[in-house]
């Protein structure tokens, strides 16, 4: 994709394993969210390896967000991280606002970055549509400041959903010529982690679309917000086709709607697509989403509860998003100070 660059790639070994991922507060979080990407930094932090977990405020802003709404959904996605097991003395929880490493970063990556590798980011493509000339410039370089948000931590990975493949790859392109512009092997190259049975979930109203938090059908998603009765509703009136379940995966191949059930029926089980369809190959739509949606009720209503549950308290969510952003702040800034020398800026100025 980017134009040729050594990859001075001192061995991964010397980077520290360190995990750092991003959610936008741009919206209620989906199930989508959950599956493919927080449930799994809650493995992550599980499994014992640092984790840094952002709610990336300042990606939000690239288009337009209304100032209550936005302090609001920071708030609640913060809960929704914390209702599902993400716990703010083990990993670090924080937004991204609060840390200015990540702006100073993105700064100098916007000068590395090219042009043309920005132009063919398709999710810039898919957002921006017909109407380009008209979109933020910060729309344009959104995945120089995701960059930065990985390398401020010289995060080795990085777990996200299938969508956000390429700016990982990005991040390797910009990561690859920072070394190589500066004859340094100062950052990682990160590895995307894209793993599990829901790594792409999809719009229950079309097999053919991701589920996202900005579909104008809210009936296309199932949102962390809602409740068992509305997620029940949702899954039962789900698209789908006339045949039941087929009996082998290959039979799933040319059904988006009934294949996107049965991942986020694996996904919501911790089972494997092949799995879920030993068990219920041969079920009609008819027996399999009410056995769905109570599954999603059971995973997800006690989610659900217990954000309810946090919201009440909003100085404490504050007061956690504040101390994960010292905690954040005391890794980033010497990392970024160091670029600012590598890069060869002045730093004397007495504190
Ligand atoms: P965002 O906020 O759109 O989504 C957050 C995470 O959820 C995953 N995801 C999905 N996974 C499976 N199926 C879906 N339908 C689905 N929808 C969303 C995304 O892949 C992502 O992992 N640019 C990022 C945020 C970001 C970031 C970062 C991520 C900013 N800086 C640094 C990682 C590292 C974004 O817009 O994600």
């Amino acid at each position: 994709m980017a134009e040729p660059v050594q990859t001075p790639q001192s061995s991964q070994t010397a980077f520290k394993p360190r995990i750092f991922s991003g959610i936008q507060p741009s919206g209620g979080l989906t199930l989508g969210n959950y599956l493919g990407a927080l449930k799994r930094f809650v493995e992550k932090q599980n499994e014992g390896i640092e984790t840094v977990y952002c709610l990336v405020d300042m990606h939000a802003i690239t288009v337009w967000q209304d100032p209550a709404k936005l302090r609001q959904q920071t708030r609640e996605a913060a809960a929704g991280f914390i209702a599902a097991g993400i716990d703010p003395v083990r990993s670090i929880l924080f937004n991204q606002s609060q840390v200015t490493a990540h702006a100073e970063l993105a700064w100098i990556f916007n000068c590395v970055a090219r042009m043309g590798w920005m132009s063919r980011m398709t999710q810039f493509k898919d957002k921006a549509g017909k109407n380009s000339e008209n979109v933020s410039l910060g729309l344009f370089a959104y995945p120089a400041l995701m960059a930065a948000d990985i390398l401020a931590y010289k995060a080795t990975h990085v777990p996200v959903g299938e969508d956000q493949k390429q700016h990982l790859e990005l991040c390797r392109d910009i990561a690859a010529k920072f070394n190589n512009d500066f004859g340094v092997a100062f950052f990682p190259m990160t590895e995307p982690l894209i793993e599990g049975a829901a790594t792409r979930v999809m719009s229950l109203r079309d097999g053919t679309k991701k589920m996202s938090k900005s579909d104008p059908s809210d009936q296309s998603r199932i949102n962390l917000t809602d409740d068992a009765d509305t997620i029940a509703k949702k899954i039962r009136k789900a698209k789908t086709d006339p045949e039941p379940l087929p009996s082998d995966l290959e039979g799933l191949k040319d059904r988006p709607e009934a294949r996107n059930l049965v991942n986020i029926y694996a996904a919501l089980a911790g089972m494997t697509a092949e799995e879920v369809i030993r068990d219920h190959g041969g079920a009609p739509f008819g027996s399999f989403k009410p056995a769905l949606a109570d599954l999603a009720v059971s995973v997800m209503s006690p989610i659900t509860t217990e954000m309810n549950r946090l919201m009440q308290d909003v100085a404490e969510i504050d007061r956690i998003l504040g101390e994960g952003a010292a905690r954040a702040d005391a890794i980033a800034r010497p990392i970024v100070d160091e670029v600012y020398d590598i890069v060869g800026m002045i730093r004397s100025r007495v504190i």
